[in-house]
């Protein structure tokens, strides 16, 4: 495996250098990874206008950190598994343009940009989309191709993503987000359970995936789950808490988005310092779940649980 970045900063770790040196990584991947296919010119202009509007490739990120935690330094497994895990940065991108769409949460602003629906425009919005979930199946599966992973892991990790991606994952929390924004009285068991869907079920095949990768056993593939788990609980609490108290130019996105569209979430059902402490008891969940971990990777893995949490107390 190629060498983990440095994470070290003054005897410390700067969780936001480590992320962005991982993202650095991904981009790298990202840059050319729809280059070299007849994509019409105008649908390939919207796929890359989302794709490479910046974002914090915290999936991509998780993938390659339960990689290395899993298979140790020295092997080169980061560098060629680098397009699978720059292809969850693909289906993450498609969700976050179909979520922006009139027909969805009606927003005008990502990545600190015009939507690609207000850029482009609705029909173009949708194909990107759909085009970026396709070709990360292309970029999982090159792993196989060119004989830089095993076949059978390449081929389990990509199950589990079109598992965690699919119906029965994050479309199908969508679909449940979009059930409940039109009716009133939705419970917080219901609430938990659309969450797991529409943002936990990426996050953690992320992680699961980068342990699959690595060929680690089912122990450590289970405390991949449990971490994901717990880290995509906390991160939308979170994403819910910052809809309530960011603001758009920090963020990116429009502030008050939820509220605006009468959403359920952590902050209208249960109110800021409970949606708080969830958040936080959240993240304390990811961190027991690395107990047996010890080195840079786990010590990132950690810090980046308490950050997810940190920029919402
Ligand atoms: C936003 O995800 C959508 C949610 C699942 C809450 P991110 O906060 O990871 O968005 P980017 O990729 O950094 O823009
Ligand atoms: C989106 O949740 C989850 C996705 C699967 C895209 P949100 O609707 O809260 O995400 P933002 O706040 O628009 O990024
Ligand atoms: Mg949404
Ligand atoms: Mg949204
Ligand atoms: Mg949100």
């Amino acid at each position: 495996m190629s060498a983990a970045p440095d994470l070290a900063k003054g005897g410390g770790l700067d969780v936001k250098a480590a992320l962005a040196l991982r993202a650095a990584e991904v981009e790298a991947c990202l840059a050319g990874c729809l280059r070299g296919r007849d994509i019409p010119e105008r649908l390939l202009a919207s796929m890359e206008y989302s794709l490479h509007a910046g974002g914090k490739r915290l999936r991509p990120a998780l993938l390659l950190s339960f990689a290395r935690l899993s298979a140790g330094t020295g092997t080169g497994l980061g560098r060629r598994i680098l397009p699978f895990a720059a292809a969850l940065e693909l289906i993450h991108t498609y969700s976050l343009i179909h979520d922006d769409l009139p027909a969805m949460d009606d927003d005008d602003l990502r990545r600190g940009k015009p939507s690609n629906h207000r850029q482009f425009d609705e029909a173009t919005a949708i194909l990107a989309g759909d085009g970026l979930l396709t070709e990360a199946f292309t970029l999982m599966l090159s792993c196989v191709e060119e004989g830089h992973v095993p076949a059978e892991r390449v081929v389990r990790a990509a199950q589990a993503v079109a598992v965690a991606a699919g119906a029965g994952g994050m479309v199908g929390g969508q679909a449940l987000d979009m059930e409940y924004t039109a009716r009133a009285g939705v419970g917080f068991e219901e609430l938990r359970g659309m969450h797991a869907m529409k943002t936990g079920a990426l996050i953690t095949v992320a992680c699961v995936a980068g342990a699959v990768l690595a060929g680690a056993q089912l122990p450590e593939v289970h405390r991949a789950r449990e971490y994901g788990r717990a880290v995509g609980q906390a991160f939308q609490i979170a994403d819910d808490i910052l809809d309530v108290t960011g603001d758009t130019k920090t963020l990116g996105k429009p502030a008050g988005s939820d509220e605006r569209q009468g959403k359920t979430t952590y902050p209208s059902l249960l109110g800021l310092p409970e949606s708080r402490r969830l958040a936080g008891e959240r993240a304390d969940a990811a961190v027991r779940s690395l107990e047996p971990f010890a080195g840079p990777e786990a010590d990132f893995l950690r810090a980046l649980a308490r950050y997810i949490v940190e920029r919402v107390s």
